[in-house]
């Protein structure tokens, strides 16, 4: 063993590897949550599914997580930084003004997070100032989010290493000599709302019915014929979009075959553009103000010239 190793050396050596960050969460035996910030989490074995972590054993919380059947494993997403500060601190209300989701095992589950893992907390294994948790892993579920990251005691967010080539999505063939402007604004386009539609798609949600509400949000009472060369999408899709959207109340068919939003319609209409700008937000992380305003500003006058 290495004699009269300074500690703070050796924390920044450890600090060297990057991590992802949890938060994990349990009920005390009293009824009471309790939750944790920790970045030791890893995943340990696919068969059967099981995960491990460790505790301080100074933690206000080891009995209770000891005495813990399940706890849950909360991965944080890249704008979840306040609260991985929130469970990093000892306090007695650390889940005060934090929105919980429903559990399976009755755990208290962060919302807007990666992914969660509840888990059976099956043993535990001594690891000399910590204490390493195994659990089996009874449910999970995942999100389309950006992972928080931390390295070097600092907070980061994932970018694809300049060295990787980005995947073309399938069935859409780019050139990779794409110095021109149309290739380069549609592989950002991609980048920008495939994490959008997904998450959409996830929710059974089709791309073609966004687009819609989207579309006539901005420029009302269009046909279908109009919408379908707007949004580009094929008028069998868009017919069959907003058939489903004037059954469920979104749309209204004015004269002319003309269609609006319903109040519904502009209900759904924020959710959308919710949903919207917390994935552009994402997605543009990293990126300074003065960038993002210069492309704004550059991709507007694009527009401004067309609309003439
Ligand atoms: C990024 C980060 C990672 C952490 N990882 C761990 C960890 O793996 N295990 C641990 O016991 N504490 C870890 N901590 C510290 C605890 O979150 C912190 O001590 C917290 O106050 C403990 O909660 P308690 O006081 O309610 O026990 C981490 C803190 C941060 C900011």
């Amino acid at each position: 063993m290495i004699k009269n190793i300074d500690i703070k050396v050796l924390r920044n050596c450890f600090g060297k590897f990057a991590t992802g960050i949890t938060v994990i969460t349990a009920l005390a035996p009293d009824g009471t949550k309790i939750g944790l910030t920790v970045n030791s989490f890893s995943s340990l074995s696919l068969e059967p599914p099981m995960v491990l972590w460790s505790l301080d054993k100074k933690s206000k919380s080891i009995g209770a997580f000891i005495a813990a059947p399940h706890f849950a494993v909360n991965v944080l997403a890249s704008d979840q930084m306040d609260i991985s500060n929130n469970f990093a601190r000892t306090s007695e209300n650390k889940f005060n003004n934090i929105e919980l989701l429903e559990s399976k095992c009755n755990l208290p589950l962060l919302s807007g997070t990666v992914a969660h893992l509840e888990c059976k907390n099956i043993s535990t294994y001594e690891g000399g100032d910590h204490l390493i948790f195994i659990g089996e892993v009874e449910h999970f579920k995942t999100s389309n989010k950006k992972p928080l990251l931390y390295t070097n005691g600092q907070y980061t967010v994932a970018a694809r290493h300049p060295a990787v080539k980005m995947s073309v999505p399938e069935g859409k063939d780019v050139s990779s000599k794409d110095d021109f402007i149309v290739p380069l604004l549609l592989r950002s386009y991609w980048e920008i709302s495939d994490p959008f539609y997904r998450e959409l798609q996830d929710e059974g949600m089709p791309i073609a019915h966004a687009r819609i509400i989207v579309h006539l949000s901005h420029s009302p009472n269009l046909t279908k014929a109009d919408l379908s060369k707007a949004i580009r999408i094929d008028i069998a899709a868009v017919t069959k979009s907003v058939a489903w959207l004037c059954n469920n109340g979104y749309l209204n068919k004015l004269n002319n075959d003309q269609l609006a939003l319903s109040q519904a319609g502009n209900e759904h209409l924020k959710d959308v553009q919710r949903r919207a700008q917390r994935l552009e937000k994402e997605v543009l992380d990293g990126y300074s103000n003065e960038d993002v305003d210069m492309l704004k500003s550059m991709l507007k006058k694009i527009i401004d010239r067309q609309d003439v």
